[in-house]
């Protein structure tokens, strides 16, 4: 039987978290294009035999690096029931349900990325020590994890701005699983290195992500604690609220277009030989 761990994150992805990243899988692919992009052309940097794409969500990065690959197989692993039950197979794509700290990979992969789907796990050494056991020997991964909260205000922005309007809203624990848990460089050679892998590197990368401004509204009532705040309020309350947060993101938005600055690291490693 497989063990009971990260049952919080499967409540959470399998529930409001999940459904509201499954309905705004169109625009999360757009906002986080270059990010689709980076891995696209890591995955082309040699030839592969099978790529695993780990919380793959509804499946946008692992679709792009199976087109960019031509018949490699690929395959994308998600805790999140609503997502894979929407990320559409393509001839040599495959999707499966499972989380990803304890299933029982075959070693069949030579590629494995992610696209900020490795921050949620409550035991990282472990759930790191489980991917390698899915990478044949000598197998890369490639993932990116964003950088601090500070180094990335756009994603706070939201949560600064209901401060005092929602005050219950749930309080971050920097070292629990989250969006910022992989933040410390130091941190994440530790649990690479204590979970096999080798020839750890961490590259840091910026990029602008954009959005139309028609979307924003969308965006922050679909995505994050503050979204899902908003989904159980009141219709009245609800737009009051997003009135001042949108107000908030105004330095971000120019002639239509919603652009931020986002911080990230590029996770290196090798399985051993
Ligand atoms: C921020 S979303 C990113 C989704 C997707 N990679 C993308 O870029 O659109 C994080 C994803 O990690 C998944 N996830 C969280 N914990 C997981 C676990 N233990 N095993 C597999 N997937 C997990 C979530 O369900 C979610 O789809």
């Amino acid at each position: 039987m497989t063990p009971e761990v990260n049952s919080e994150q499967a409540a959470l992805w399998n529930g409001p978290g999940g459904h509201g990243w499954a309905a705004a899988r169109d625009m999360v692919d757009v906002v986080l294009q270059p990010y689709e992009d980076l891995l696209v052309a890591a995955a082309k940097e040699r030839p592969r035999t099978g790529v695993l794409d780990v919380g793959c969500g509804t499946g946008g990065v692992i679709r792009a690096i199976a087109a960019a690959l031509g018949d490699v197989p690929c395959v994308g692993v998600d805790i999140s029931g609503p997502q894979i039950a929407v990320a559409q197979e393509t001839e040599n794509t495959r999707f499966f349900q499972a989380d990803a700290q304890v299933h029982a990979f075959e070693p069949e992969f030579d590629l494995i990325v992610s696209r900020f789907g490795v921050m949620f796990f409550d035991d990282p050494v472990a759930a790191f020590g489980n991917l390698r056991t899915a990478a044949k020997p000598g197998g890369e991964l490639r993932a990116v994890v964003w950088r601090s909260k500070d180094e990335n205000p756009f994603m706070t922005t939201a949560e600064r701005a209901v401060t005092t309007l929602i005050p219950d809203l749930p309080a971050f624990d920097p070292d629990g699983p989250g969006p910022h848990s992989l933040a410390d460089p130091d941190r994440v050679r530790q649990v690479l290195g204590d979970s096999g892998w080798t020839a750890i590197d961490l590259r840091e990368v910026e990029l602008d992500c954009t959005m139309p401004e028609d979307v924003l509204p969308t965006y922050l009532t679909m995505l994050g604690p503050v979204g899902r705040a908003l989904q159980t309020m009141a219709e009245q309350e609800r737009e009051e609220i997003l009135r001042t947060v949108l107000r908030e993101f105004d330095p971000f938005v120019r002639d239509g277009e919603v652009r931020f600055p986002t911080a990230s690291w590029e996770i290196r490693g090798s399985a051993p030989l």
